[in-house]
């Protein structure tokens, strides 16, 4: 035999320097639900090890975090139903807690990536990201809401946007904001093939924000923005669009189900490509070790490397300081 593939796989160090994909906590993106309060730290019972945080909590864990080396964070927030409205005005509030608790955790760690989420499902008292009138997702009408919801993030220091929500042109329409009042160097990680997925339950769990079931003139689901999961083509329509309204990376989510997708956009565009390994897809994996049925210790980082070998360059997860442990633990 002149070839023997096993040669390469002999010991560990020639599996080193064989290995083809390389994975580390800068890579990771690390998310945080944010909670009004003090001394907040509530677990999600659809995703255990994953809590609500006030923000002195979330100074914790991001300082824990950035010790780690995990250095980029996604935040999202949990609204009380009586700030919610048709119109999510509380999500550009002065009183909004969101904004406050971003303009802490930068000015406790500048050096911190913080991300924000654009949407206004946390705000929304119809449970959706855009704005609901005669039974339909008004999409123009959205955006003027998402310009505002930018601006005020921006202004709170956030680092770089994600608008979530789906809506047509809103990545120029944020963009054009943002330009206009001076904040060029806010960045736009844009949730550009998201799609209208099963897996997003344990997030809503924790933001208690899934679309309004019973109330009529209200969609029950999201299917009408978000992307149909059998379309892999139409994902490059979307990242075109986001490429041209000045979007700084394009994601893809949730991860697993679509790591097809997110081989696809990385050989398709040159923007760093981020995936977002969803809640329900965490939530499934913690089961089964839970139940002795996986070994976490494998499982979860040979997950994790899956995305990255599928193309993407930044992943979303709710292991990502988990992920830092080990890495420390192996280092050590
Ligand atoms: C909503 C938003 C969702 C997630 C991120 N932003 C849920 C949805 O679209 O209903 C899901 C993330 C996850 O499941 O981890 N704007």
């Amino acid at each position: 035999m002149l070839r023997r593939p096993r040669r390469n796989r002999r010991s560990a160090a020639i599996r080193g320097l064989a290995q083809e994909t390389h994975l580390s906590p800068g890579h990771l993106v690390q998310p945080l639900f944010l909670v009004d309060g003090k001394g907040v730290r509530e677990e999600i019972s659809s995703l255990p090890g994953s809590f609500r945080l006030s923000t002195d909590e979330a100074l914790k864990e991001v300082e824990s975090c950035m010790e780690l080396g995990v250095k980029s964070f996604i935040a999202f927030p949990k609204v009380a139903d009586e700030l919610k409205d048709k119109r999510a005005t509380h999500s550009y509030s002065n009183d909004n807690f969101y904004l406050h608790a971003a303009r802490d955790i930068k000015a406790r760690f500048p050096e911190a990536c913080l991300i924000s989420d654009v949407a206004m499902d946390p705000y929304s008292s119809d449970g959706h990201d855009g704005f609901v009138y005669g039974g339909q997702i008004v999409n123009d009408e959205t955006l003027h809401i998402l310009q505002k919801m930018a601006l005020a993030q921006a202004e709170a220091g956030f680092d770089i946007l994600g608008p979530s929500d789906m809506m047509d042109g809103r990545v120029e329409a944020i963009r054009i904001a943002l330009d206009e009042a001076g904040y060029n160097n806010t960045g736009i990680m844009s949730y550009t093939a998201k799609y209208a997925s099963a897996f997003y339950g344990p997030f809503r769990d924790a933001l208690d924000s899934a679309p309004k079931a019973g109330a009529e003139d209200i969609p029950k689901d999201k299917k009408t923005y978000q992307m149909n999961p059998a379309n892999r083509r139409e994902a490059l329509i979307e990242g075109e669009l986001d490429t041209m309204e000045g979007a700084d990376f394009l994601m893809v989510k949730p991860a697993l189900n679509y790591l097809d997708v997110i081989f696809l956009m990385k050989q398709s565009f040159e923007l760093p490509i981020a995936a977002y390994h969803v809640s329900g897809e965490c939530a499934m994996l913690l089961a089964a070790c839970r139940n002795g049925w996986l070994d976490y210790q494998q499982a979860m980082p040979e997950t994790l490397l899956s995305i990255r070998r599928a193309g993407a360059d930044v992943i979303i997860t709710y292991f990502a300081k988990d992920f830092a442990k080990m890495a420390r633990g192996r280092r050590e």
